[in-house]
Formats: structure tokens, C-alpha cells, sequence
């Protein structure tokens, strides 16, 4: 791929926290990560919807949606998922710029690119969340029918069957769907950025 030459960054004049200013709240990238069917998805949708409820803006990333548009062209190579993540790191950074809590739900196995995520953007601008449950329970899950058919060697390089998932070593939120209902994932994620002065 060319590398562009020849750019100059151009400022703004209204910058991020006079937009946050307007929006009467701090922003954020709320990350969460961990194996396909863990529940990534689903406690980021209802986490959206309470903190809608609250007045909070934010935008929602989700793995299999931005892989429709922007992220299109890539696989599940490592290299591949690499770039996902950094793709997606970069429009988080944009749009905590811009003022809103963004959720974004992706695998994101690899620990070195998440951390790349958290070292683009500021300090306290990254919140981990890992959606921690077993390959056991989300084998059981199997809400796509993924993990039969990686079983099967119809899906190669899936993870937590042929490909590796590192879990995070200090993120700023654990949620174990194992044991937590859906309301007490959320719940939990709402106390942090409460404690934390996210929120008021
Ligand atoms: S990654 O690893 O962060 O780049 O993956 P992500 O962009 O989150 O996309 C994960 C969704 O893609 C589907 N899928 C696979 N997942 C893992 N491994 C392989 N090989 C694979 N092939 C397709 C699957 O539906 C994932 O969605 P979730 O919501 O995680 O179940």
C-alpha cells in the first residue's frame, strides 16, 4: 500500500471538549473483546440503549457490521485482523473526538493490537472491557452455528478452536456471561464509569 506524502494537519476550531462540552459528558471508547459468542455484542447493545436512556450520545462498532462496509476486503488472517483492529482503532479515536462514548465489540484476540488502540487515544479515553466466558460455554452457545462448523473444517482459523484468543492481562472491566445476566453485565460496566467519573 502507497504511503501518503506531502499532508499537513489542518486544526479545528471548535475542538473535543467544546464538543464535549455541549454533550454535557466526558467520551470514551468502551472496547470490549473476547471469543465469538461470549456476548460481546449483546451487552454492548443494551449498554448503548441504557446509557441512551441517560441522556449519553455514543455509536456502536460492532465486528460483523463493519465488516459489511469499511472492513469488507479483510479476513481472518492475523495480518488481516490486525488491520480490522487498527482500521477500527482509528474511527474510535475519531469519534471519541467527536464527543461520544463508543462501543466497540470486536474479537480482538490479539493483546498487541489492543493495546495499539489504547496507546492511540488519550489516557482514561480507553476502557477494556473483557467478555469473559469459557470456549466451552460459547461452544454450547453457538448462536451462528460458527463453532460446528469450524468443528467440522468448513471454517479454518476460527478462534479458540484453531486460532489463539489472549485474554487481557489488566482490563478496566471483567464480565463473566458465564455467571452474570444481562442486566448485571451492564450494570457492572455502568458502575465503573460511574466510579470513574464518566458519568454522572
Ligand atoms: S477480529 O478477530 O476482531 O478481527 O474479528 P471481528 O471483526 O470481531 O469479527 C468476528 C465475527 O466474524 C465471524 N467470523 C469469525 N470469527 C472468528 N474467527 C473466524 N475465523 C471467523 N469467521 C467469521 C463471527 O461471526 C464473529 O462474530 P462474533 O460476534 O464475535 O460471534
Amino acid at each position: 500500500m502507497a504511503k501518503a506524502e506531502n499532508i499537513v494537519w489542518h486544526d479545528s476550531k471548535v475542538t473535543k471538549e467544546n464538543r464535549r462540552g455541549l454533550n454535557k459528558h466526558k467520551s470514551a471508547v468502551i472496547w470490549f473483546t473476547g471469543l465469538s459468542g461470549s456476548g460481546k455484542s449483546t451487552v454492548s447493545v443494551e449498554l448503548e440503549k441504557e446509557l441512551y436512556s441517560q441522556g449519553v450520545r455514543t455509536y456502536r462498532l460492532d465486528g460483523d457490521n463493519v465488516r459489511h462496509g469499511l472492513n469488507k476486503n479483510l479476513g481472518f488472517s492475523p495480518e488481516d485482523r490486525k488491520e480490522n483492529i487498527r482500521r477500527i482503532g482509528e474511527v474510535s479515536k475519531l469519534m471519541v473526538d467527536a464527543g461520544l462514548f463508543t462501543l466497540s465489540a470486536f474479537i480482538s484476540p490479539y493483546r498487541e493490537d489492543r493495546d495499539e488502540v489504547r496507546e492511540l487515544v488519550e489516557d482514561g479515553e480507553f476502557i477494556e472491557v473483557f467478555v469473559d466466558a469459557s470456549v466451552e460455554t460459547c461452544e454450547s452457545r453457538d448462536p451462528k452455528g460458527l463453532y460446528k462448523k469450524a468443528r467440522a473444517g468448513e471454517i479454518k482459523g476460527f478462534t479458540g478452536i484453531d486460532a489463539p484468543y489472549e485474554e487481557p492481562k489488566n482490563p478496566e472491566v471483567t464480565i463473566d456471561t458465564d455467571k452474570l445476566t444481562l442486566e448485571e453485565s451492564v450494570q457492572e460496566i455502568v458502575h465503573y464509569l460511574k466510579e470513574k467519573g464518566y458519568l454522572e
